[in-house]
């Protein structure tokens, strides 16, 4: 794609592509099957995403909208003048829109996305969009080491933006362990502006990920989908079904793709024996408590100097300064 005249160059760190065959079958050999959650989304996974969050069920988006909405002034304040704004994942940088529109002194905007494509494509429509903003795409997995380029001029400071609650797709020691990268590359002096998705009633929390039209549903089975068709494997969709629950235990729901019956799977020339009910885990979701939240992340060197939540206290966006 042609880069456009106010799109800085593309940093290009993209990984070699990590084998999805190689952590499928390490996962299905583990006594709980599993695969990695990144996997749900290839091309049909990222659209099923983005329906899900769309429905009336899934609160998270539409309330981190509302409340970046109502204290995008303070946000933008704590950001402060010059900064280097870097988005961890951004897709197609909907949500980062609320805080272009406001921060009418910002020195860089680099977002950072694994795929090139959709990375180049949001690059391009902020360029156009916020003509005065210099953006620097970085095509690199967030989730490991990446080594950010130089300002295209000096910067006060650099602050990740980490909507969506997607740190509640990391353990909690995987949670920490990537703050503390991410403290790493905005430090000195540095912050984070970030979604976190909060406790809540465990029946509104299971119903953001059953919806009633299976939205979700077809998300998870999507992976089955993904592995007949890039590993040769033998799943059949109508044998496995679609399940979320709360863990109390560890604050999280987790989503499994459950085996209606006893059945043997080929995947990648390997056969996998299911006992009926045997489950693949696809997923968590940890929903954190506000003082359970700061302590994971003053592990992780930083420290929350602003939360802000909406009226029922489901969703917060958290501010937080590295702490030197
Ligand atoms: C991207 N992530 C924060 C979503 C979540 O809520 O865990 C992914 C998702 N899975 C099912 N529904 C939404």
């Amino acid at each position: 794609m042609e880069t456009p005249p106010h799109t800085l160059p593309l940093v290009d760190q993209a990984p070699a592509t990590e084998s999805f065959r190689d952590a499928v079958l390490e996962g299905l050999r583990t006594p709980q099957k599993q695969v990695p959650s990144k996997f749900l989304y290839d091309e049909r996974g990222s659209e099923l995403f983005d329906q899900i969050c769309e429905l009336e069920e899934y609160y998270p988006t539409r309330t981190e909208i509302g409340i970046m909405q109502e204290n995008v002034d303070e946000m933008v304040q704590a950001i402060g003048p010059q900064a280097r704004l870097l988005e961890l994942g951004s897709g197609s940088s909907t949500k980062t829109r609320i805080l272009l529109d406001h921060l009418d002194d910002l020195g860089v905007y680099v977002p950072v996305d694994i795929s090139r494509s959709h990375l180049m494509a949001a690059a391009e429509s902020l360029a156009e969009a916020y003509p005065d903003v210099p953006v620097q795409p970085l095509c690199a997995d967030y989730t490991s080491t990446f080594t950010l380029p130089d300002p295209p001029q000096p910067v006060e400071r650099t602050v990740a933006y980490y909507p969506g609650s997607t740190v509640g797709n990391f353990q909690p020691e995987e949670a920490q362990r990537f703050l503390s990268r991410i403290a790493g590359a905005v430090a000195p002096n540095g912050g984070l502006l970030i979604g976190v998705d909060l406790q809540k009633d465990v029946e509104v929390m299971e119903a953001a990920y059953n919806d009633a039209a299976g939205v979700t549903a077809a998300f998870n089975k999507n992976l089955l989908r993904r592995m007949n068709r890039e590993l040769d494997a033998t799943f059949d969709l109508d044998r496995f079904e679609h399940e979320s629950i709360w863990n109390e235990e560890k604050g999280c729901v987790e989503s499994f793709l459950r085996s209606r019956e006893a059945q043997t799977v080929t995947v990648a020339g390997e056969t996998f024996d299911f006992a009926a009910g045997e489950t693949i885990h696809t997923e968590y979701s940890f929903k954190y408590t506000v003082d359970g939240f700061a302590d994971l992340i003053g592990e992780a060197g930083f420290s929350v100097e602003t939360v802000w939540t909406d009226d029922q206290s489901y969703f917060s966006v958290q501010y937080c300064t590295v702490t030197n």
